[in-house]
């Protein structure tokens, strides 16, 4: 029998396929003949669970706060107007579709090389690194793992914050390294654990792999300080370990390019030949562009030629050259002058509206008449943080139609200046 009986379609069949389950007869004999008889039904995603049920409710008042997208002060997606500007420009020179080189836009890459590490940075100067164009953060990351599989022999383990992004661990298992992870987020303080961390990286074995988020830490929203990242690279050098960045949020935590990118500077001023990962999926608002960029820092200009060699090895089988558009959006704003300077007032707007509605929140909780401590809500940093008030999710979203993701984060780029108050009296009550 190839096809399944409409009645066993949806919810129903869902619930039949769940691991372990025993089939009926009927869908045994039905699966039998199928090449996909042993596929099991995966899980849905957590993130977009909540927004199909947002969808579903009928509260004038209801707020998705699961989706770490920006949203304007209207809780509508932004546009950049830099962006709207270079989309213009890129269309009136009616420029052709041909394939990018297999390393993508070169404009592109030396721009980006340039803004995370610095123009007048010595390894930009010397032309020892190579930046190869990527599907956004996401694809950096996993040419990246796939780079280290191949070619770096010392170690498999890849030791991550804990908590990480969700995506981290099947980015890099899936290319085939371990996980293994070091102490991060405390609880208690809803802050950095320094004194964990610094202890955990000191006994990591050495010549292993260490993944630290450059800035804007998802989904803590909390950063090691300055003195505390110079301590960070300072065991890191002692263990002689291998160091990923991933830095999907530069300009956007603080608002400034420059300081936000601070970390991965002094590492390599420390002689820490970094690897990077860069996305424009936030900073520049082109999440579905698919725009991003992976760096590896190299002992001289000669072996980073040898390094590029084999990274286009590596991406040609897997897709072959990278999607043309974002890149030549993102190029266009990073070399020309003005476009670049209205960049960087928009992205520090981003980041400013975002640090106001966390401290209106405050300010609104503290209004409500709640005795917590809520510093933590202005001391994290970017757009999908606090992992405060998780016991009370499902109370938030049943009686107040405030949707989040059930670890109690809240998407702080989803509140807007028509909402929070209303979010804070909603907070409150189930907190009080
Ligand atoms: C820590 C981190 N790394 C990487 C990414 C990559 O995102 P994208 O593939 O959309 O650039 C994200 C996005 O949420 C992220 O939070």
């Amino acid at each position: 029998m190839a096809l399944l009986p409409p009645l066993l379609l949806g919810r129903r069949l869902l619930f039949l396929l769940s691991p372990g389950r025993r089939l009926p007869p009927l869908l045994a004999a039905s699966r039998a003949g199928s090449w996909w008889a042993q596929v099991e039904m995966g899980p849905p995603d957590p993130i977009l669970g909540v927004t199909e049920a947002f969808k579903r409710d009928t509260n004038s008042k209801k707020m998705n706060l699961g989706v770490g997208a920006y949203r304007d002060d209207n809780g509508k997606p932004y546009v950049l107007n830099c962006v709207r500007k270079a989309e213009a420009q890129i269309a009136a020179k009616k420029l052709d579709k041909e394939y990018l080189p297999i390393a993508g836009l070169a404009e592109f890459n030396k721009a980006s090389a340039e803004l995370a590490l610095g123009e007048t940075n010595e390894v930009i100067q010397s032309g020892r690194y190579v930046t190869v164009q990527t599907i956004s953060g996401t694809g950096s990351l996993r040419v990246g793992a796939n780079f280290l599989q191949r070619f770096f022999k010392s170690s498999r383990d890849v030791y991550l914050p804990k908590p990480s992004w969700g995506n981290h661990t099947p980015i890099f298992r899936d290319a085939g390294m371990q996980l293994q992870s070091y102490r991060y987020y405390d609880p208690k303080t809803c802050g950095f654990d320094f004194a964990g961390a610094l202890d955990d990286i000191s006994k990591v074995p050495e010549k292993s792999i260490i993944l630290f988020h450059a800035c804007a830490h998802n989904p803590t929203g909390v950063d090691p300080r300055p003195e505390q990242w110079k301590e960070l690279a300072a065991v890191v050098k002692k263990r002689n370990l291998f160091v990923f960045f991933d830095m999907a949020y530069q300009g956007f935590a603080s608002g400034d390019i420059n300081r936000d990118s601070w970390a991965v500077r002094h590492f390599i001023e420390q002689g820490i030949n970094v690897v990077l990962s860069q996305s424009y999926a936030k900073n520049m608002g082109l999440y579905g562009e698919r725009v991003g960029a992976f760096t590896v820092v190299c002992q001289d200009a000669e072996e980073a030629k040898r390094v590029e060699s084999q990274l286009k090895i590596l991406i040609r089988p897997m897709y072959s050259n990278p999607p043309i558009n974002g890149a030549r959006i993102a190029s266009t704003i990073l070399n020309s002058p003005d476009l670049r300077k209205e960049w960087l007032t928009e992205v520090k707007g981003m980041a400013d509206r975002i640090i106001g509605m966390r401290s209106q929140l405050v300010d609104n909780l503290k209004k409500e008449g709640s005795s917590h401590n809520w510093q933590h809500i202005t001391d994290q940093i970017g757009i999908k943080k606090n992992m405060a008030f998780a016991f009370q999710v499902e109370r938030l979203t049943k009686e107040f139609s405030v949707y989040m993701t059930k670890d109690g984060r809240i998407s702080v780029a989803g509140v807007t200046s028509g909402n929070v108050a209303y979010l804070a009296h909603a907070i409150h009550q189930v907190s009080k």
